[in-house]
């Protein structure tokens, strides 16, 4: 009978930092949930940890099973307390890869350089146009014909980094911030297991200030939907 080599290898960890609602998460966890993502990958979402301890996040991941953590950087009297019991949570997990998304807090220079390579960010704009928070109603301010997500590997600026992934949305003149935001959460959940997927395979890596890509397809890490 023929076995299967990796029948006995277990799944690479994964572990999400989350702050709020959860619906990348559902995403990334619908992605994961993909037979040929198992077979392709041998990655799982082993973990997810909040700093919210209302974070809709939270129920996404017990409704999954994940294990969840809360960390809440109230609890700590200095960040780097926090970040201290952060990486505790995180190293009990061991993962290959750490994803923040929609995690809300600003990590210090010493934290992405323990993770360097293997912590990646949604962020709902096209960087490097519009770090920082509100990007749709500064995008809409701007008036800016076209605006988007972006994933990228973190570094110590705040939202910038080596870009893996871009959406690009086009910007209709009715358009007000909520619906703005809505199409851009769209193509963010589209565009968030595609950049995972990529990081995963080693078709994308962090090299400095530029990510490097090998034997991946025209357009497959930048999705236009104008
Ligand atoms: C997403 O739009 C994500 O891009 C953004 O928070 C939202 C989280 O939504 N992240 C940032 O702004 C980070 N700078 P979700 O909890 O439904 O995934």
């Amino acid at each position: 009978m023929k076995t299967d080599p990796t029948a006995d290898v277990p799944p690479r960890p994964i572990v999400v930092l989350v702050s709020g609602r959860g619906s990348n998460l559902q995403a990334l966890l619908t992605a994961a949930s993909d037979e040929h993502w198992d077979r392709d990958l041998q990655a799982c979402i082993a973990a997810v940890i909040s700093n919210q301890p209302r974070a809709g996040a939270i129920d996404v991941a017990q409704k999954h099973g994940v294990a969840v953590h809360v960390v809440d950087h109230r609890a700590f009297s200095s960040r780097n307390e926090f970040e201290q019991q952060l990486a505790v949570t995180i190293d009990l997990h061991q993962p290959v890869l750490i994803v923040l998304a929609g995690f809300m807090r600003v990590l210090s220079a010493e934290f992405v350089h323990h993770y360097a390579g293997r912590l990646i960010n949604i962020h709902p704009s096209l960087l490097p146009s519009f770090p920082g928070l509100n990007t749709h109603r500064r995008a809409l301010e701007a008036g800016v014909r076209v605006h988007g997500a972006t994933v990228h590997f973190v570094s110590k600026e705040v939202d910038s980094g080596a870009i893996i992934a871009q959406a690009v949305v086009a910007v209709d003149p009715d358009d007000t911030e909520a619906t703005l935001a809505a199409r851009v959460l769209q193509q963010e959940h589209r565009l968030l297991p595609r950049a995972v997927r990529h990081v995963l395979t080693g078709r994308v890596q962090c090299a400095g200030t530029r990510a490097v890509l090998r034997d991946i397809a025209p357009g497959e890490l930048s999705l236009l939907s104008v």
